[in-house]
């Protein structure tokens, strides 16, 4: 009998070939001018083990920056700084229904703070909430902190990015200062904007994301150190969030054909794990209506039926 781990070293590169043409239903995201210059038809997948081994098919050397995938983690961090009665008096627990980065509810429904973290409003909220006494400390804060996850040293955030959403950032600076308002932010917009867009903008591969999906999947404990990182209650919040608002507004399909906790980000990455056995990293930069990788959707629903992955 062939163990799981050996099916997927045989099929992966079979199964990333047969979804890569999916990338012709979707396009690349462009509102952050510089995103669009990623390859539209690439697909890459990293599965990572206990034992940091890894299954590699596609385009995993292809870079690109985490976008709302670092949400999990900066909600994490602010966890750990503050406790979860500050975080859940910033940001609720429910998904909104809307575009990640609509200002509709915060208006209509009381006591008009975001409905959750994954949510532009609610991951501006939870920047503002990481500890230090500048936006420099605050985001070198949380580039050690993913530096820590990935085991990676070199991560840093793409400039280039950083500027163009900088400079294009119109709808989240009037999301800030709405926030701002209603006594939700902590400090000034444009410093909070600023840890937000560059950790919007930290660069890494399919690989880095594998390992941050790996700690999650053993529940804070990176499985390979053996090192303990992120309190194990602070990642069942975080895995409830992706499973009920990390795909954006399509994670009810995601769960029932896929079955994972997952984030995706508009630069077309997909973070997921198999609960105590695999983190998983994965980038295929044309979006799908719903702003999530074409393409990376559909591999993943292939694999998880193929090796009945589903948690439910
Ligand atoms: O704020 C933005 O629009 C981007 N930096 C991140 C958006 C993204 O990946 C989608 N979010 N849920």
């Amino acid at each position: 009998m062939t163990s799981e781990w050996q099916r997927l070293q045989s099929k992966l590169p079979e199964w990333v070939e047969q979804n890569r043409h999916e990338y012709i239903h979707g396009k690349v995201a462009a509102y952050i001018p510089e995103l669009s210059k990623a390859p539209a038809d690439a697909l890459g997948v990293v599965v990572m083990n206990g034992a940091g081994e890894t299954v590699v098919a596609g385009d995993t050397e292809l870079q690109f920056t985490m976008q709302s995938i670092s949400k999990v983690f900066t909600l994490i961090l602010a966890l750990m700084d503050n406790g979860e009665d500050v975080v859940f008096s910033k940001v609720g627990m429910e998904p909104t229904g809307d575009r990640f980065n609509s200002m509709l509810k915060l208006e209509l429904v009381e006591p008009g703070i975001p409905f959750n973290p994954l949510i532009n409003a609610g991951a501006i909220a939870v920047s503002s909430l990481i500890r230090g006494n500048s936006p420099e400390e605050r985001f070198a804060r949380v580039l050690q902190f993913f530096r820590l996850l990935t085991c990676n040293d070199t991560l840093e955030y793409d400039q280039d990015v950083y500027d163009s959403e900088s400079a294009t950032g119109h709808l989240n600076r009037s999301l800030a200062y709405f926030l701002m308002e209603k006594g939700i932010l902590r400090g000034r917009v444009e410093d909070v904007l600023e840890v937000y867009f560059r950790h919007c903008a930290v660069k890494l591969n399919c690989t880095d994301l594998a390992r941050m999906g790996l700690v999650l999947a053993y529940n804070g404990r990176d499985p390979v150190t053996g090192v303990p990182l992120i309190p194990r209650r602070f990642v069942q919040i975080a895995k409830t969030f992706m499973t009920t608002c990390g795909m954006y507004d399509a994670s009810g399909e995601f769960a029932i054909q896929v079955g994972l906790p997952a984030k995706s980000g508009v630069s077309g990455g997909i973070m997921t794990m198999v609960p105590g056995r695999y983190g998983i990293g994965l980038v295929g930069p044309s979006l799908n209506r719903m702003g999530n990788s074409t393409a990376g959707v559909h591999l993943l629903e292939t694999m998880s039926r193929d090796l009945d992955w589903s948690l439910f």
